[in-house]
């Protein structure tokens, strides 16, 4: 494999597919679903070498925008995959790989009648306390309050994560940390951004 190409074409790998894989080092792992353009990813990879950064998305113009991006900064630690997250995370992944694992603005589904569309199921936080280490965490970023508040009773109701914040379970984020491009949008129209955060309960994953 090509260490300084930023897209990681899984037909070349056996699976599940482990971190040293991908990284050929055994350095702690972030993983961002639904990446969009990559500016987050691409900011912590080049401010942080200590960690490797992975991210997924689906749509394809985003990802193939993201790659050139990142492709001109020829950084090793930051690689993408064009692939839908439930997929990557049932299917594709080593278990235990991820130290981190970053949600910033999931598409929010707002109509009572598209909610079944929202990504945070009992199915996929099954699947992310599989590929969390004991003790890792997941941090969700949305500008829906509603939102927040169903993300936080479904990771209650699966028994496998503790909250690390208390009652509501989710705090106001404050501006300052690396901003993803909606972030900045929702930022810029004065509107709330909430944030929840996860951890992964080591007794549930043995
Ligand atoms: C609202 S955008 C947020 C993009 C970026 N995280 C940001 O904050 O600017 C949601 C992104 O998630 C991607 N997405 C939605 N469902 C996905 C899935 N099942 N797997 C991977 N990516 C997904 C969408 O294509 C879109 O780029």
């Amino acid at each position: 494999m090509n260490l300084s190409d930023p897209a990681v074409d899984i037909s070349l790998f056996s699976l599940p597919i482990g971190k040293k894989d991908i990284f050929l080092n055994e350095k702690p792992l972030v993983l961002e679903i639904g990446f969009g353009e990559g500016e987050f990813l691409i900011n912590a990879a080049r401010s942080d070498g200590s960690r490797n950064y992975l991210g997924l998305e689906v749509k394809r113009g985003r990802f193939r925008k993201a790659v050139r991006t990142a492709e001109a900064l020829s950084l090793q630690n930051l690689k993408f995959l064009h692939i839908e997250a439930e997929i990557a995370l049932r299917q594709v992944f080593r278990e235990r790989m991820f130290d981190l694992v970053l949600v910033n603005f999931p598409d929010p589904w707002p109509k009572k009648k598209h909610s079944k569309h929202r990504m945070f199921n009992q199915e996929l936080i099954s699947c992310l306390a599989k590929v969390l280490t004991g003790g890792g965490r997941t941090v969700i970023k949305t500008d829906q309050l509603s939102y927040i508040e169903q993300i936080v009773s479904e990771f209650e109701r699966s028994g496998l994560f503790r909250s690390t914040y208390p009652p509501p379970g989710f705090i106001e984020a404050q501006a300052g940390e690396t901003e993803t491009k909606f972030e900045k949008h929702f930022r810029e129209a004065s509107q709330k951004i909430f944030s929840a955060g996860f951890l992964n309960l080591p007794s549930q994953t043995g």
